[in-house]
Parts: structure tokens; sequence; C-alpha cells
């Protein structure tokens, strides 16, 4: 296994993974890369920048996640989320729900991979920050390996060199984003057979892993993992992360001292009117 930037990743989770919940995490691991919440391309050039963007610098590495099928709009958003600090741009090709679809983004851009060729070519070229796509192997008819090889090809032809794959196939019609979550059958082999095909790739694999040896051992086969409820859910396997995959030697951080490292940020949020069970509810899972 090498050591890369995406060895251990904090999926993008809608209204979980905000910035409390990134903090929190952060002081659990300073290694794994963590993802916002998906935020729209339209949101970041329409509405409030700083309350959709803002994050404390101790929560690097972080990347922010856009929705959006526009390439001009996209590359606007990247720009702006670049120049506020995050280090990497990620394109939401994954996220199944209707409101998604209605705007044209999300899974059933896996449908048309010649446009996020084209999204991912005008974010990459609006900023010098990595730009990366989080996709399924599938969807709907389209869930053949030709499909999913076709659509990684055609946007890994732009330069993008980071895929996050979310194992299963999503259906558009008929199940809901939960159940996209967990009906789908997990198809680990394809993620796998990727990387063997295009090993130039950093490929990351997501999708159903609960514990760091599921980890270790899909990290045999490809070069990153991507937990999302597993470490939501479960926050402390975070403590294990550094020492087990990124080769720290100092030992895990306890759980008295996960929350106490969110102290002053606490005290900052309510002087500034911001309310304690917005933070506290991540930390529930401790
Ligand atoms: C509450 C919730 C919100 C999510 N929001 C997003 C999102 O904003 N963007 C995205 O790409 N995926 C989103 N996902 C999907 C996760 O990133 C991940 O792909 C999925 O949960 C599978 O990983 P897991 O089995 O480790 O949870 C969300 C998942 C959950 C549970």
């Amino acid at each position: 296994m090498t050591i890369s930037s995406h060895t251990f990743c904090v999926a993008p989770m809608m209204d979980w993974t905000d910035r409390h919940c990134r903090l929190f995490h952060r002081g659990l691991t300073r290694h794994a890369l963590l993802y916002t919440e998906m935020v729209t391309a339209e949101a970041i050039l329409h509405g409030k920048r700083a309350q959709l963007l803002g994050f404390d610098p101790a929560e690097h590495p972080v990347a922010l996640q856009l929705g959006g099928s526009d390439p001009a709009k996209l590359a606007s958003a990247a720009r702006i989320g670049a120049d506020f600090g995050y280090g990497e741009i990620n394109l939401n090709v994954g996220c199944p729900s209707d409101r998604v679809q209605e705007g044209r983004f999300g899974a059933c851009l896996m449908a048309e991979p010649e446009l996020v060729a084209d999204c991912v070519a005008a974010m990459r070229a609006a900023t010098s920050v990595p730009v990366s796509v989080k996709c399924r192997i599938g969807i709907d008819d389209q869930d053949a390996e030709a499909d999913f090889q076709r659509f990684i090809e055609t946007v890994a032809s732009t330069g993008c060199t980071t895929f996050i794959v979310h194992a299963r196939k999503a259906w558009l019609n008929g199940l809901s984003p939960k159940e996209n979550r967990e009906i789908p059958r997990l198809d680990y082999g394809r993620v796998y057979r990727l990387k063997t095909a295009r090993p130039d790739l950093t490929i990351v694999l997501n999708g159903g892993i609960m514990d760091l040896d599921q980890c270790a051992e899909h990290l045999r086969h490809v070069d990153g993992v991507m937990l999302g409820r597993g470490a939501y859910h479960e926050p402390y396997i975070l403590a294990d992360v550094d020492r087990r995959f990124f080769g720290a030697a100092d030992p895990a951080v306890t759980r008295r001292v996960a929350l106490e490292r969110m102290f002053l940020h606490i005290e900052r949020q309510i002087a500034n009117g911001g309310r304690l069970n917005n933070i506290t509810r991540h930390v529930l899972g401790l």
C-alpha cells in the first residue's frame, strides 16, 4: 500500500459533513481527507458564499464537493472554492435524488460522459487545485462494465486523474436516495478491475465499508477508501486511521481529548449566535 492524500477519506454527506462535523473528525485524525456536503454551483454563484463555503483552516486537508452540469457555472464555482482555500474540488456524479435530477446533475450525469468531461475540463482550466469526480458504477440500464469504462475513459481524457467510485449502481426511477444507498448490490470487483485497467488513475473505493480491517483489505486493490455512514455513526474508528494508514507513531487520541478539542470552537460559535446542538449532534456516535 502506498500512502497518498486519498488513502482514507470521509464521504461528502448532506446535512452531516458540515464544518462542525469536519472539525470534530479532524480532532480524531490529522490525515484523513474530508469532504464538504455537496454545494451546487448555482448556490455558490447566487447565494451567501461565506455561509456556504466558510470553514476553519484547521479542517485541512478538505475538499469541496460541487453539484451542477453547466461547465461555465461549475468553472466559476470551482474558482471561488479554490479562492476560499479548499485543496480539491470534487464533482458529484453520484447523487440520485429527484431534486438533483431536475437540475440535471448528480448520478443522472453517468449517462452523459461527454457533458461530465466538459464540466471537468472547464473546472480544471479555471483553477490550479486538483479536480476529482465521485460517481457510481452505473445507472438504470446503463450498468454494463463497458458503460462504466466508457464513462471513466471519457472523463479521464480531460486529465482528471482521481475517481471516487460508490460501488453500486443508482436506480433513478423508483428508489429513494436512501434506498439507492442500500438496495443496489455492491460490486467491489468492478472498481478493483478499473484500477487494474488504469493503474495510472487514483481510484478511491466507497460504499458499505464499516471498519478499518475492511479498509485494509480494499487498499490491497485500490489507492484509497472513502467511508460515509460507517465513519459518521462510529466516529471513534477515525482515531486509529493515522497510525494504521499514514504511518503516524503517536497514540490514538482519547474520546475525552477529541471532545475537548471541540470546546474552543463551540465557545466561538455560541458567542457568534450559533446553537450548541448544531455542533453536538455530530458527536453523539462517540
Ligand atoms: C445523509 C447522507 C448524505 C449524503 N450526501 C451526499 C452528498 O452530498 N454528495 C455525495 O456525493 N454523496 C452523498 N451521500 C453518499 C455518500 O457520500 C456515500 O457515497 C454513500 O453513503 C455510500 O458510502 P457509505 O456506505 O460508506 O455510507 C450521502 C449519504 C448520506 C448517508
